[in-house]
């Protein structure tokens, strides 16, 4: 598919069946985020890839613990595809996803989330080449605070200067996949 009408089907999926990605999927996903650009090619991160629904499921609750309603920065997100800001009911940040990939940058690091957000673009953008259902998440330091989480990364061996940036959620899309949502008047010009 041409790059551009790839990116412009891109949606964030928040609605998956239980069917599970498979290794091979996991693996190229894993491979676009690593090439993707970073900071003085720096390369200060390291990619988690949970491909286990159950335990997706469990990290998902704890994305969702910090998750406050008192400081949303917007009200609404998709109809087709709500979030946990447009449904209340929703209790789980990963919604049921089965993968999902865990983006840890550098801690002191100044473009520690600029890295991050870049491979999980990368991400996404392979996703849906493959004809993955995906979305990024954020609330990624949070989601480890609990000694649960820490628990985690001692597991994983994340370095001890590491936090998490970003997820990316991944699986099929359960239902009719969503429209292309608009794009605002005049979000760019060109100056010759
Ligand atoms: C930095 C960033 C953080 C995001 N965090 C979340 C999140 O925590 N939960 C969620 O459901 N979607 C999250 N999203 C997805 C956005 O809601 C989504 O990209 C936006 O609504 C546009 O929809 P589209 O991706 O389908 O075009 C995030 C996206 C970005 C770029």
């Amino acid at each position: 598919m041409d790059i551009l009408e790839l990116m412009k089907k891109r949606r964030s999926i928040r609605k998956y069946t239980d069917e599970q990605i498979t290794r091979e999927e996991m693996d190229k996903i894993l491979e676009a985020g690593v090439f993707a650009p970073s900071a003085g090619d720096g390369q200060r991160r390291f990619l988690v890839g949970i491909r286990n629904a159950e335990f997706t499921r469990k990290i998902g609750k704890l994305n969702y613990l910090p998750f406050d309603r008192s400081k949303l920065l917007g009200g609404h997100v998709s109809e087709e595809q709500p979030s946990v800001i447009d449904d209340p009911s929703i209790k789980d940040g990963f919604y049921g996803a089965p993968s999902v990939v865990a983006v840890f940058g550098q801690e002191d690091f100044p473009f520690s989330i600029a890295d991050a957000f870049c491979a999980a673009e990368n991400i996404v953008l392979m996703a849906s080449n493959m004809g993955l259902a995906s979305c990024i998440i954020s609330r990624g330091e949070e989601t480890f605070v609990t000694e649960e989480g820490q628990k985690l990364l001692q597991e994983w061996k994340v370095p001890e200067n590491y936090i998490c940036s970003a997820f990316v959620i991944l699986g099929h899309i359960a239902g009719d996949y969503p429209k292309v949502k608009p794009r605002r008047k005049e979000s760019f010009l060109v100056i010759e």
